[in-house]
């Protein structure tokens, strides 16, 4: 499968068939996980947690056996060099058929923490199960999937814009066409797609639509990690330079600017 297909047919999963990673995947998740790059240039480090070996679980998922982590330092932009990297980590195991879940916030926050040794200056945002997906999802999953909307996106014209925020994008250019559909597809937190692209001057500026009540947690912001994860969709389909220089664009109440993709 190629990059573009993987990002199409990955879904989270939660229901998983009870097997052990096999040994072969586990040693190229181990290696893969050793660097995975993100355009903000901030170490992210991953860390494999038994299920029984630390007493782990998730209210939303059965039959895991493994969990996968990363830790990151307390700096600025932490989050969406999370996001970047944790997803290609995503997308990688399922390259493999390896089944993920974002969870940043179904899990008992502090087990985890123990379990990774995250110490002082250090963020441990999401973990993630790593399994075979199970034949048929539990009960809780299809419930879950139908009451958080997880199978339907914005559209287009809700998210991508041209010169404004009034003027949706329309390009003949394919690839940018595709790289646009990639972000489109992504997992976010609670399924809110907080992402909106505007394209201004030739380049691509990204920016979080906040969504309401959905307040930072201890200092920082989960809806960064889901920019990470569109910016990484993008520039993995298209390429570019990340540059951190607003445009000063006039934005709605609630939008913020996060960082620009130059071709
Ligand atoms: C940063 C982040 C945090 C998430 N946290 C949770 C979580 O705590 N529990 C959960 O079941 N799903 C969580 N999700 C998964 C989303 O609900 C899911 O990606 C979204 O509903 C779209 O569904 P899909 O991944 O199947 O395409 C999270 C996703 C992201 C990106």
């Amino acid at each position: 499968m190629d990059r573009m297909e993987l990002i199409r047919t990955r879904r989270s999963v939660r229901t998983f068939d009870g097997r052990p990673l096999r040994a072969e995947d586990m040693s190229k998740l181990r290696e893969y996980m050793q660097q995975i790059p993100n355009p903000y240039g901030i170490p992210v480090r991953f860390l494999l947690l038994d299920v029984e070996e630390h007493g782990l679980g998730s209210p939303v998922i059965v039959g895991e056996n493994c969990y996968v982590t990363a830790k990151v330092d307390r700096v600025p932009h932490s989050e969406e060099a999370y996001g970047y990297s944790f997803e290609k980590l995503v997308l990688y195991a399922w390259s493999l058929g390896i089944g993920t879940t974002w969870i940043g916030g179904t899990m008992k926050r502090s087990l985890f923490e123990r379990a990774a040794g995250v110490q002082e200056g250090e963020w441990m945002f999401c973990v993630s199960p790593l399994g075979y997906p199970a034949e048929k999802m539990s009960v809780r999953e299809s419930v879950m999937r139908k009451t958080i909307k997880a199978d339907e996106r914005k559209s287009a014209a809700q998210l991508f814009f041209d010169g404004d925020f009034s003027t949706p994008l329309t390009t003949e250019d394919e690839k940018v066409r595709d790289a646009l559909e990639m972000v489109r597809l992504a997992p976010s937190a609670t399924n809110s797609q907080p992402w909106r692209i505007l394209r201004a001057g030739g380049a691509f500026h990204f920016y979080l639509a906040h969504t309401k009540g959905y307040s930072s947690r201890a200092g920082w912001d989960m809806q960064k990690i889901d920019m990470g994860i569109a910016l990484c969709h993008f520039m993995g389909t298209l390429g570019g330079e990340l540059a951190l220089a607003d445009p000063g664009i006039p934005t709605a109440e609630g939008t913020e600017y996060i960082a620009t993709v130059k071709l």
